[in-house]
């Protein structure tokens, strides 16, 4: 259980690490990205400028310090002119001019060498007489400062994984360290819990035992008050022993110490006379039907009797919270592929409301306190078939109805 919480901790601490480096990463990438294009934007706008002044006044190209551009006209119709030739940028770029359509991008390239080009270009339109005659070119080759942009996040990125691996180890230690504390209280308390169970067992056998006597040997003597009183005493009893029990298997079931006893049984046989036993004690009462597969035995290897504890858990439930002519069904489904065993324990009874739902495993919740205490039990039953089934590596799963009725759907993976 703390193990589990450590973990939940350390990923949820995590998680929120690496989703915040990753955001603020990507931020970073954006933003370093708009920085780098308004800056080469900015120096291609003026080789722009220079070229078009060039080209229509034909004065003289100033010298550039870029040294990787390109430069060039593309007429309406006629022959390209280029200016300035960089031996791959120029052929790559011109056979994408045709997809370039804004007037200042980034882009893409493949040289015709296979290299990928990361490019810069600007292009104007020249325009003579109110007649467009073609479109003016500026492009600058940005691969180097790309690339040295990609390695850097690509090393920034690295950099966010050790630190998170690292985050994960701190993370999981102070986690540790954190539920320490709860752990050591809580390590206590069960301890309490299970010591206080065994120190009540034996003052509460002696009780009984007294009852019983008194019952046996002054029964002719006692007013039908006291037989009462003697009776209602005898009940409670039971309740407070079976309470004791149930704490009692709850605490080994925290601690992890239910122990599990693996032999080999057919389940059909052992459901049968379970189902058997219900159909003695409620004869001309609630009715059981027993459907599994005819022919097949169900062969498991698991703890028979943990097995039992919890059909006794859910059928008892179901004949508690079922009308006494309603009908009650055990149904297992063996799935040989998967090993696993499919039981549904079935009840045309009052159902759980939606609002109970997400309480029924907790200890001590009962829905509609009044009429449950009438009923008996304390609320315990379900949270320790949920320990149990912890330990016999199970799932449950349950569908409801009000009014209707209950299906609680357990499956073990135990078949041979
Ligand atoms: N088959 C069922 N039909 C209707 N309600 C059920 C059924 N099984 C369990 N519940 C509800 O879940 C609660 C918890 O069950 P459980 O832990 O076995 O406690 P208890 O049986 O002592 O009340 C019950 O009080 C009841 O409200
Ligand atoms: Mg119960």
């Amino acid at each position: 259980m703390f193990s589990s919480l450590r973990w939940k901790l350390t990923k949820a601490y995590t998680i929120w690490f690496l989703l915040t480096f990753t955001a603020i990463l990507l931020i970073l990438f954006f933003v370093f990205r708009s920085i780098l294009f308004s800056i080469e934007s900015k120096e291609l706008q003026d080789l722009l400028e220079n070229e078009k002044a060039a080209y229509t006044d034909g004065s003289v190209v100033q010298e550039q310090p870029y040294s990787y551009y390109t430069s060039f006209f593309i007429p309406e119709s006629g022959k390209i002119k280029i200016f300035k030739k960089e031996e791959r940028l120029t052929p790559a770029f011109l056979h994408y001019s045709k997809n370039a359509r804004k007037n200042l991008e980034m882009a893409d390239l493949q040289s015709a060498d296979g290299k990928k080009l990361h490019v810069i270009y600007g292009k104007i339109p020249i325009i003579e007489n109110g007649k467009k005659k073609g479109e003016l070119f500026v492009v600058k080759d940005i691969s180097h400062v790309h690339e040295q942009t990609e390695r850097w996040f690509f090393i920034l990125f690295l950099i966010g994984l050790i630190t998170g691996s690292v985050s994960l180890l701190i993370g999981s230690k102070l986690a540790g360290r954190a539920i320490e504390p709860v752990k050591e209280n809580y390590e206590r308390q069960k301890k309490f819990v299970s010591d206080a169970s065994h120190e009540l067992r034996t003052p509460l056998s002696i009780f009984s035992a007294s009852l019983q006597v008194m019952e046996e040997e002054e029964k002719e003597r006692l007013s039908p008050f006291s037989a009462e009183v003697l009776k209602d005493l005898k009940d409670e009893m039971k309740h407070m022993n079976s309470l004791i029990t149930n704490l009692l298997t709850l605490a080994k079931s925290d601690s992890d110490s239910i122990s599990i006893e693996k032999a080999v049984f057919s389940f059909s046989e052992m459901t049968s006379s379970v189902i058997h036993q219900y159909q003695m004690k409620e004869k001309g009462l609630r009715k059981f039907r027993l459907e599994g597969p005819d022919d097949d035995p169900c062969m498991a290897e698991t703890d028979k009797t943990r097995v039992k504890e919890l059909l006794y858990i859910f059928l008892d439930n179901a004949v508690k919270y079922t009308a006494k002519d309603g009908e009650i069904t055990l149904r297992y489904e063996p799935d040989h592929r998967s090993k696993h065993l499919v039981i549904h324990i079935i009840d045309n009874g009052i159902g759980i409301s939606e609002e109970d739902m997400p309480f029924i495993y907790d200890r001590f919740f009962r829905a509609e306190k009044g009429r449950s205490k009438k009923l008996g039990g304390s609320g315990l039953g379900l949270s320790i078939a949920s320990g149990l089934l912890h330990s016999l590596d199970g799932k449950i799963d349950v569908n409801s109805t009000p009014g209707n009725g209950t299906d609680f759907t357990i499956s073990l993976p135990v078949l041979i």
